[in-house]
């Protein structure tokens, strides 16, 4: 028999995603996008990107069904990121899912965004190593997970108590007048920069700070305020080092902390997520370090490491796969699920 194909919804953020997967296979992946709508806001307005899921959402979903080649009624359960995220944003998603699940009459999954991050890396490298340490690291959220069981059990073992890694890439971008978001030209900058030229701080590595949390708002301000000092003595922005030296900082400290998890909790499989994923220096450091440590590093490819459909298809598909119950027809958006 044909492994079940799940149809799954992503609309936590600025992203209108319709993946379908059958099995660890990906039969379509169809995205749209309101990143450009956000961009002279230097963030994502929540109002502007619930709207922009509505127009895109039928013709989304359209366009994943033609480039899987099947139609709606070929559909065997359908999945959607029931939070975390802009409520308003998520609510479109989840609306969306029940039409469909209700009219095919198929069971309906509500799915959290964070393990959907984690589970969009079967999609590439097939099941998951459990237990395994994941860290996602996006513009909404910084996480460090253990996942003894993808389909029943996740761990929060860290998060930032601030700033998201994203967060910081995206105004630091601001603050050397790179677009947004930020991520990709300050990596690409970084490449011509000097890591080593500016010594900014390491947040939450001290002895007695906790092992699994992150800070990154302290390395934002202090990026800003030697952008600050530089403007004013009228020296020019070494806009390369300054991005080269940022990213390094925020690179070292994910790493150092990914990896220190897993040697405290002897797991051995590390699995990377989220749009800060996609960062170069951040892949090279993680495997630079995880080869050091004997920990198998894997990492989806930069497409399927930021928000799309594909990834709560991949979850849906675990779930229907290990036999868990669907969520209940009421189910709703809850911008703050754990
Ligand atoms: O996972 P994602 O698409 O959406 C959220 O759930 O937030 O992540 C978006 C974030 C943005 O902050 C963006 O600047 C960052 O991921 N990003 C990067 C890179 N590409 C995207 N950050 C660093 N380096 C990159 N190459
Ligand atoms: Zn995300």
């Amino acid at each position: 028999k044909q492994e079940p194909i799940v149809l799954g919804f992503e609309t936590s953020c600025d992203e209108t995603g319709v993946g379908i997967v059958q099995g660890h296979t990906l039969l379509a992946d169809a995205l749209a996008t309101s990143v450009a709508e956000h961009e002279r806001f230097g963030g994502v307005v929540p109002e502007i990107a619930s709207r922009a899921h509505l127009e895109a959402m039928v013709p989304t979903v359209h366009r994943a069904l033609a480039d899987a080649g099947i139609s709606a009624s070929d559909i065997d359960a359908v999945a959607v990121t029931s939070g975390p995220g802009l409520t308003g944003a998520l609510l479109v998603g989840v609306a969306a899912a029940k039409a469909y699940a209700l009219a095919l009459d198929r069971p309906l999954y509500g799915v959290n965004h964070l393990a959907a991050h984690v589970a969009v890396d079967e999609l590439q490298h097939g099941r998951l190593a459990e237990p395994s340490i994941a860290m996602l690291v996006s513009g909404g959220h910084s996480s460090l997970l253990l996942v003894p069981d993808l389909a029943q059990e996740v761990q929060s073992l860290g998060r930032t108590i601030d700033d998201a890694a994203g967060e910081a890439f995206d105004k630091v971008a601001r603050v050397l007048g790179l677009p947004f978001p930020g991520g990709p030209p300050i990596d690409r900058a970084a490449r011509e920069g000097d890591p080593s030229a500016i010594a900014f701080p390491r947040g939450l590595t001290g002895p007695r700070d906790p092992a699994y949390d992150f800070s990154f708002s302290g390395l934002k301000t202090a990026v800003a305020r030697w952008v600050e000092a530089r403007e004013r003595s009228g020296e020019p922005v070494p806009v390369a080092d300054v991005a080269a030296s940022f990213q390094e900082a925020v690179a070292d400290v994910l790493t150092a902390k990914a990896v220190r998890a897993c040697r405290d909790h002897g797991v051995d499989h590390l699995v990377l997520g989220g749009g800060v994923a996609a960062n170069s220096r951040l892949r090279a450091l993680a495997e630079e370090r995880s080869a050091a440590a004997g920990i198998v590093l894997r990492v989806p490819s930069p497409r399927l490491c930021t928000d799309n459909g594909a990834m709560v298809a991949a979850l849906g598909s675990r779930l229907v796969a290990a036999g868990v119950a669907p969520s209940a027809p009421d189910l709703g958006a809850d911008s703050s699920l754990p």
